[in-house]
């Protein structure tokens, strides 16, 4: 009977994973003052916020704040990981802590970025976020592999989200869409390490598609607890460049292929009944995406 801890066989691998990782990240910059357009910088005691100040689409805002205040809640993404791994391979706890100290900077970046620019009201921010860190971030999933198909997903939709985002953002602030553009580049190498591993377990045995049906079939971002989130996610949608289209296209649809799931050949039939289940999933977002593309040509 398989259970859903990380497999010690693929100790070696993942090690290798984190090697790799770890590779890569050194050769992003990391001097994240130089993405911060400080010249626009004002004291707001001596010129306080005004609503006239706001340069950006109002789309682009929502994007970014709720980016931010997804980010935010990094307190509670680390310590259900660090709960989930607790006794898992020291490698996996060693990836956690990189992983953490590089997403701390993302809310930062964010954060500073709204306040130079004035594109927020610094007061109604301030309070959202205080609020969001409150309310915390607690999954319904606690097991090790679950959790790790869960930041696949989680990671891709990240980078996704973005990349989108800075491609409508470019006409309006370049500084904003390069500030999204080396997110992102964090995020790959997040999505990488954990997509991998995922892909590890599925090589090594099939059957372990047991603890992933679930994650990958309910899945939501974790920003979803934050006040007024579906309203903001049909912004988005509208005026951002990111909504279901774009989750089944660049996300849903990027990890099934890479993870092969329509290939593999479980042998239980717990195992192949999850495995249909993703497939029709799947299949059933794929309709839905095909018939709104339909509609869009009409
Ligand atoms: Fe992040
Ligand atoms: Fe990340």
């Amino acid at each position: 009977m398989l259970n859903s801890d990380l497999d010690r066989r693929l100790e070696p691998r993942i090690k290798e994973l984190y090697q790799l990782h770890k590779e890569r990240s050194a050769n992003i910059d990391w001097s994240y003052h130089e993405f911060i357009p400080w010249d626009k910088a004002m004291s707001f005691k001596r010129v306080p916020w005004e609503e006239s100040q706001v340069t950006l689409p109002e789309g682009v805002i929502v994007a970014v704040e709720t980016a931010l205040l997804t980010e935010v809640n990094l307190p509670w993404y680390t310590s259900h990981l660090d709960y989930t791994f607790k006794n898992s391979m020291e490698v996996i706890n060693d990836f956690v802590r990189t992983w953490t100290a590089e997403e701390d900077q993302h809310s930062n970046l964010l954060e500073t970025y709204l306040l130079v620019t004035r594109n927020v009201n610094p007061t109604r921010l301030h309070e959202l976020r205080r609020r969001v860190v409150e309310n915390g971030w607690f999954p319904d999933f606690t097991n090790p592999l679950a959790t790790m198909a869960y930041t696949s997903l989680q990671e891709l939709a990240t980078l996704v989200f973005y990349n989108n985002v800075a491609k409508i953002a470019g006409p309006h602030d370049k500084d904003l869409s390069t500030l999204l553009r080396r997110l992102a580049k964090d995020e790959a190498l997040h999505y990488a390490f954990y997509r991998d591993t995922v892909k590890a377990h599925l090589e090594l045995d099939p059957n372990f598609i047991v603890f992933f049906e679930d994650v990958i079939i309910n899945f939501s971002m974790p920003g979803a607890v934050m006040p007024d989130f579906t309203e903001r996610m049909k912004t988005i949608a509208i005026n951002a460049n990111y909504g279901p289209l774009q989750y089944f296209d660049q996300v849903l649809d990027v990890v099934v292929t890479y993870w092969d799931i329509a290939n593999l050949q479980p042998t239980t039939d717990e195992a192949k009944q999850s495995q249909a289940n993703i497939l029709n999933y799947h299949g059933r977002l794929k309709r839905i995406k095909d018939r709104q593309l339909q509609k869009n040509k009409k």
